[in-house]
């Protein structure tokens, strides 16, 4: 089945939902998603969104902890735009019907979390991305414009070469990666001359055809890609999606290698991606050692608990290699149970029905993937390198973080990126909507047959996690990447040979894209010869500014 709708989304988190709103002021908004419309990493979010407004404050010193938290590789007038617009972006969140937590005098009230210097973090309890995910989806349902579509998983996209030649069947995956930092605007790989973005093949679950969806403008929201890794905080289809379609479009990736680890998520066997939110270390939570010591105050005696998150998770990542334990342990037993119980509702629910009784004991944690900070790279209007294609929050790079998140900047960012997207297609809009609507080949499985053997999927699936984790993880080696980068060529190998003989499932495609991002960051790990931000070589320890304080961009090469 063929689809024309003038603007296709992938994702429908907070920057999908967000820009499909302003976009559905000038034509059809499609959204594409995997699952559910709430199957987001939105709705898992619970610090919250920064946002300038104590007395004490201002956006200079916002600035400043952003950039300190991105340990060199900020791009600051990104920083500057993204912290500016913060007031305004928050406004119309709320003109959505969301209310953020007030004190009695009908003041916000604000958080406080690892790496900021003042209080400035908009919340509502400790479940802020659902509250947001909720607003968001009724706005959008209300609006007349936009079709949700879930249970539709986005495969790659189309692209027209300037002589009217489609690509959409994209095969890269190890082959040809060139890293280069150089900028400015690249054809893709194979192109003569001007190519565009029309749209994209997407796998409809309920029907199991592939339709091709065209589009005068396609965006990719499609979040980041926690499931990478064995232990993440991200919700189950974080597969990395929008870098691995765009990177095989011929768009430039950057700075894969900064993923962020979530000092505290739950140790729990019953609940495995359960976040305890640094908003607890934000009201004067301590790390303990299962003996009961505090032990932030070997590894960062200024900033303790509220050192940024980097610094956090190799200490307890040290921590258990020397005790040989599971977790360490979370406490907040120092707080009224009152306002642990209206603070954090969500946290403390949670644990009480797993046995853990916050007010009164220690919570374990341990660290997990938790944020990409890199992605497709785009410029302050979330454009990519390839016309009609853009990129939104954590799928994208625009340098605002660096080499490490500030915690709670990221749905700030969505929000603003969402905006500067649509200010970007708005200008543009009276020539868009004279473009005809492309008319590509329809998808063609070929010989393909059913695979039936699901443990061909599954058990790719957890050899990938696995690797990543232990070879991959919070701390690194050139001899463990080596070892990673060998083991992932045979398996990208073999799912390069079951795409082409087998008919596409969600569950492939997943894993198509896992392995894809897989061995990007495995890249931009091997290639990144110091220690900054969430990128820690035990073999090169220092930060090494004379040779590294630029991005790593990747660019598939010619071979398709
Ligand atoms: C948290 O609540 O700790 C997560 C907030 C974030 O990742 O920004």
């Amino acid at each position: 089945m063929k689809i024309e709708t003038d603007f296709l989304i992938v994702g429908s988190g907070i920057s999908g939902l967000s820009l499909a709103i302003k976009l559905s002021e000038l034509g059809r908004v499609t959204v594409l998603t995997k699952k559910k419309t709430d199957d987001t990493a939105t709705n898992l979010a619970q610090g919250g969104v920064c946002c300038v407004t104590g007395e004490d404050d201002d956006f200079e010193l916002h600035e400043y902890d952003t950039i300190k938290a991105g340990d060199g590789l900020c791009h600051e007038d990104i920083v500057r735009l993204i912290v500016r617009q913060a007031p305004e972006r928050m406004a119309e969140l709320e003109a959505c019907g969301l209310r953020f937590d007030r004190d009695k005098k009908g003041r916000i009230s604000l958080g406080k979390e690892g790496g900021h210097s003042r209080r400035r973090i908009w919340h509502v309890g400790d479940y802020t991305g659902r509250a947001i995910q909720e607003a968001l989806t009724r706005r959008a349902m209300e609006c007349g414009n936009i079709t949700l579509l879930e249970n539709h998983t986005a495969v790659d996209l189309l692209i027209m070469n300037a002589d009217g030649c489609f690509q959409g069947h994209c095969e890269a995956m190890s082959d040809g990666t060139d890293i280069t930092t150089q900028q400015g605007l690249r054809t893709p790989p194979g192109s003569k001359g001007t190519c565009r973005v029309v749209g994209l093949y997407a796998l409809n679950g309920a029907t199991g055809e592939i339709d091709t969806f065209l589009s005068r403008c396609t965006i990719l929201s499609t979040g980041g890609c926690g499931k990478v890794y064995l232990y993440t905080t991200n919700p189950d289809v974080a597969t990395g999606d929008g870098i691995a379609m765009a990177y095989r479009a011929g768009a430039r990736v950057a700075n894969l290698e900064f993923v962020q680890f979530h000092p505290t998520c739950l140790y729990h066997p019953q609940r495995k991606n359960f976040l305890i939110s640094e908003a607890l270390r934000g009201e004067g939570a301590r790390l303990l050692t299962c003996e009961g010591e505090a032990f932030m105050q070997r590894y960062a005696p200024r900033e303790m608990e509220l050192a940024n998150r980097d610094v956090i998770a190799r200490a307890i990542d040290a921590e258990l290699k020397k005790s040989g334990r599971d977790y360490v342990y979370l406490d907040i037993t120092h707080k009224k149970p009152d306002f642990l119980k209206k603070r954090f509702p969500q946290i403390y629910a949670v644990c009480l029905k797993l046995g853990i009784d916050i007010t009164r004991e220690p919570i374990p944690v341990v660290p997990a993937a938790h944020y990409m900070c890199g992605g497709v790279v785009t410029d302050a209007y979330g454009q990519t390198d390839l016309p009609g294609l853009f990129a939104v929050g954590e799928t994208a790079c625009t340098g605002f973080h660096g080499a490490n998140r500030l915690a709670s900047n990221s749905l700030l960012e969505n929000l603003v990126m969402a905006h500067q997207s649509f200010v970007r297609i708005q200008s543009s809009w009276q020539h868009l909507k004279s473009l005809p609507f492309a008319s590509p080949p329809e998808w063609k499985t070929g010989k393909a047959v059913d695979m039936q053997e699901g443990v061909l999927i599954s058990h790719n699936w957890d050899t990938i996690r696995r690797l990543m984790w232990d070879y991959v993880g919070i701390v690194r080696s050139t001899k463990r990447l080596s070892l990673a980068a060998q083991r992932i060529e045979p398996i990208l190998k073999e799912i390069h040979q079951h795409y082409w003989d087998y008919l596409l499932t969600s569950d492939f495609i997943e894993l198509r894209n896992l392995a894809q991002v897989a061995y990007l960051v495995i890249r931009a790990a091997g290639a990144r010869l110091e220690s900054r931000g969430g990128h820690y070589m035990k073999d090169y320890p220092q930060k090494d500014d004379w040779n590294w304080r630029r991005d790593t961009l990747l660019l598939r090469n010619e071979l398709m």
